[in-house]
């Protein structure tokens, strides 16, 4: 189920006055329990049929593609560049007169070419599906997709939740969505809060030998995840848990987005890697207003080793996505295939204190100089 708010007081969850930053834009926005629900809910908006096609980038998660794939669009992928610079061939090869609609992803809240794809999309009379799913914006400035799609347990500690802003005359068929609140509380709402509580415990009991055990365990879900990933599968979650309501309802969103800026650029200053290093930097360069997923390092060589590395250490990181089977399959990819592999996330969660930066970057930068030892 979609939740529609007419008043466009985003989390009206909220009690404070505190609003979005689009808020009071040309826009409507809808509530939706997951990031795949809310870009469903712009298909539909934008009237995407099963004969229209969509260009995404090859770099992306299954999970977004998922909801095209359930209304049988067609994907079409393309390219991305090493710098992650906009490229116009790679879109121009693929559009033709079926094409509806380009996917630009905001990667990690660190992308800045969007006004280049709004530009080749108005040129091609094409929408713009802005997936803003590693993100949240601190001020919505340009607006620049027709739809814009957030997901927002990736910036929040919650267990799920997704929006989806339209733009004012751009929505085909709009309905009246529901209503916010769940009734009761369930299993999803319990798991989630077993789970923080385990990990607020877990940083006390961090040595060695737990990071070891957790690290068998990972490694094992992570297998079966992979195994049982399905195209299909959208979240089977219908509405946005209480849980998640309950907590949002408590955090000031311009704090998180602040602390999050605070210690990528934090980080960026610590990093001492060396010319010839296989650890690589990706973005030197915040976008003003923009929220930070993560801190991307690509890291091209002993990539597992690395994880492991930083995890004994006490320092979670992971490499995104797991790939649409046909892009895995299919050669003209490499990049994409490498990119999925050695583009390694560190954390720079608003709960991190300099000192664990510090020790992070400090271990990113023994491990860049070649003095680490392997385990
Ligand atoms: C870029 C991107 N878009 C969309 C999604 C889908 O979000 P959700 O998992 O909340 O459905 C994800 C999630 O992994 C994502 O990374």
């Amino acid at each position: 189920m979609i939740f529609r708010d007419p008043n466009f007081k985003i989390f009206y969850l909220r009690q404070t006055e505190r609003t979005l930053p689009f808020a009071n834009q040309q826009v409507e926005t809808y509530y939706a329990p997951s990031g795949r629900k809310a870009i469903a809910k712009g298909i539909e908006v934008l009237n995407l049929k099963a004969e229209d096609n969509v260009l995404v980038p090859a770099y992306i998660c299954r999970e977004a593609i998922a909801p095209f794939r359930t209304k049988n669009i067609k994907v079409k992928y393309y390219k991305i560049r090493e710098d992650f610079t906009f490229d116009r061939e790679s879109l121009s090869q693929l559009t033709d007169e079926k094409t509806k609609a380009v996917v630009y992803v905001n990667y990690f809240g660190l992308s800045k070419e969007i006004k280049k794809y709004r530009q080749y999309c108005d040129e091609h009379n094409l929408y713009l599906i802005e997936d803003n799913a590693h993100t949240i914006f601190s001020e919505m400035g340009s607006l620049l997709g027709d739809i814009l799609v957030f997901r927002l347990r990736k910036i929040y500690p919650i267990a799920n939740g997704g929006i989806l802003v339209v733009r004012k005359g751009v929505a085909h068929s709009v309905d009246e969505g529901g209503t916010l609140t769940t009734p009761r509380w369930r299993m999803d709402d319990c798991r989630f809060m077993a789970e923080r509580i385990l990990r607020n415990m877990y940083q006390h009991i961090a040595t060695a030998p737990v990071n070891r055990l957790l690290l068998s365990v990972r490694e094992n879900r992570e297998r079966n995840d992979y195994l049982q990933n399905d195209l299909e599968a959208t979240s089977a979650i219908s509405t946005i848990l209480r849980s998640s309501i309950e907590l949002m309802k408590r955090l000031d969103l311009h704090q998180i987005i602040e602390k999050r800026r605070e210690n990528f650029n934090y980080l960026l200053e610590r990093l001492k890697i060396c010319k010839n290093s296989s650890v690589q930097i990706l973005f030197q360069q915040l976008e003003e207003q923009m929220c930070p997923l993560a801190f991307p390092l690509i890291v091209r060589r002993d990539t597992k080793h690395f994880i492991n590395y930083l995890f004994l250490n006490g320092f979670v990181t992971y490499t995104w996505p797991h790939l649409p089977q046909e892009v895995m399959n299919d050669p003209q990819y490499a990049f994409e295939k490498f990119l999925s592999q050695n583009l390694v996330l560190l954390p720079i969660h608003q709960s991190m204190v300099h000192e664990q930066v510090d020790r992070m970057g400090a271990w990113v930068n023994k491990f860049s100089s070649g003095h680490e030892r392997k385990h």
